[in-house]
C-alpha cells in the first residue's frame, strides 16, 4: 500500500524528537515535511532542535521555521520540563547547512497540501500556531487536510494548569482555530498520552539493544522529570503511532472547544464526552486508551529500525522486561 503523506509541526523538545524518528520510521507514512514552532523553547531553538534529530538519523527533510509567539497570548516556553535547549541540555551536532527557507512553516504547510491535492494529513505536536496561521491566511485550506492530528488538550486535568495541557494552554486561540477549522481532528490529548509510558529499565535496555540513534534518544528522554518519576510519557509520539497502527488505540467522537477567556481555565479543551444533545456537533475524535505493550513495542522496533537493527519477538520481550542481557 503507498505510504500516506503527513507534515509534522512540532516544537522540537524531547518527546517531539521521539515523535520525529518514528514518523520517519513508519513504512506507513511519508513525511513530505517538517515545521517548528515556539513551544517548550524558543521558535530558533526548535528549528535547530528538529534539524539536529534528522541529522541524529541520517536522513533529510523539508524543514521550515515557523511562528515564534502564539497567535493572541505571551509566549511561555518550558525550560523546567524540556531544558533550556529543548533537549534536556544535551548537545546535539547541527547538519551543514542550517539556514531556514524564507517560506515561513504555514505557507510550506498550505502548498503541500494543496500539491497533495487533500491527502495530507497534519500532525502537531506543539503549539498549534503554525496550523492556525495557515487555516487563517488561506480559508481554502480545509479543502486540502485530510485530518489534522494534534497531541494537545485533555478531556480531564491539565498538566499546565489543572484545567489546561501545555499545548492547548501555550496557544489557546490557535487551538480554538484548529478545532473549528471543519478539518476532522484526532485529539491525542494527556487521557490517551499519559498512559503511553515507557520505563527507564525499558530505556536502558533499548539503548543496550541499539546503536546511535536508541542510545542519542534514550539520553534525551532521561533528561526528563517523568523519567525520574519512573515513567516517559511519549506524548507526541501518540498522533504519529496512530495515524499508521489507529487499531492500538480506542477513542470517541466528540464536541471540543477551547476555553481562550478564562482567567483560570484558560486552555481547557472543553469535551462532551456525554453528550445531552447540546453540542450535536461532534468535531473530535477523542483518544481515552492505548494497548500500552503494543505501543511500547512498537516504539521499540521503529527506533532500533532507524540503527539499522531488526528485532524480532525475543528481543522486543528483553526490552519491554527491561532487561539488559
Ligand atoms: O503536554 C505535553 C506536550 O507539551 C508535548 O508536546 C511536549 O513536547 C510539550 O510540548
Ligand atoms: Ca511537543
Amino acid at each position: 500500500m503507498k505510504p500516506r503523506c503527513i507534515w509534522l509541526d512540532c516544537d522540537t523538545g524531547t518527546d517531539d524528537a521521539a515523535a520525529i524518528l518514528c514518523a520517519a520510521a513508519l513504512p506507513e507514512l511519508k513525511l513530505a515535511g517538517l515545521s517548528s514552532v515556539a513551544g517548550n523553547v524558543e521558535g530558533r531553538k526548535t528549528y535547530l532542535n528538529t534539524l539536529r534529530i534528522c541529522r541524529l538519523m541520517g536522513r533529510t527533510y523539508p524543514v521550515y521555521a515557523g511562528a515564534a509567539q502564539p497567535l493572541a497570548v505571551p509566549y511561555t516556553p518550558a525550560y523546567g520540563f524540556h531544558g533550556e535547549n529543548g533537549l534536556g541540555g544535551v548537545e546535539l551536532p547541527l547538519p551543514e547547512h542550517c539556514d531556514a527557507p524564507e517560506l515561513p512553516a504555514w505557507e510550506a504547510i498550505y502548498r503541500c497540501a494543496v500539491a497533495q491535492g487533500g491527502e495530507l494529513e497534519l500532525i502537531t505536536t506543539g503549539p498549534m500556531t503554525n496550523a492556525a496561521m495557515a487555516l487563517l491566511l488561506h480559508p481554502d485550506l480545509p479543502q486540502y487536510l485530510k485530518r489534522i492530528l494534534v497531541m494537545g488538550g485533555s478531556a480531564t486535568g491539565g498538566n499546565r494548569t489543572p484545567a489546561a495541557e501545555f499545548n492547548v494552554y501555550a496557544d489557546p486561540h490557535a487551538a480554538q482555530t484548529v478545532f473549528t477549522s471543519g478539518v476532522p481532528v484526532v485529539m491525542c490529548g494527556l487521557d490517551v498520552t499519559e498512559q503511553a509510558t515507557v520505563t527507564p529499565a525499558q530505556l536502558s535496555a533499548l539503548a543496550a539493544c541499539g546503536g546511535t540513534v536508541a542510545q542519542t534518544l534514550c539520553r534525551l528522554l532521561a533528561t526528563r522529570p517523568d523519567h525520574q518519576r519512573g515513567a516517559v510519557m511519549l506524548h507526541d509520539v501518540v498522533p504519529v503511532l496512530y495515524a499508521a497502527r489507529p487499531g492500538l488505540f480506542e477513542g470517541r467522537k466528540a464536541w471540543v472547544r477551547v476555553e481562550t477567556k478564562g482567567a483560570i481555565t484558560r486552555g481547557k479543551t472543553v469535551t462532551d464526552l456525554y453528550s445531552d444533545k447540546k453540542y450535536p456537533e461532534k468535531n473530535a475524535l477523542v483518544l481515552l486508551g492505548v494497548d500500552r505493550s503494543g505501543f511500547a513495542r512498537l516504539f521499540f522496533r521503529l527506533i532500533l529500525s532507524l540503527d539499522g537493527i531488526c528485532t524480532d519477538e525475543a528481543c522486543l520481550d528483553q526490552i519491554e522486561r527491561g532487561a539488559l542481557t
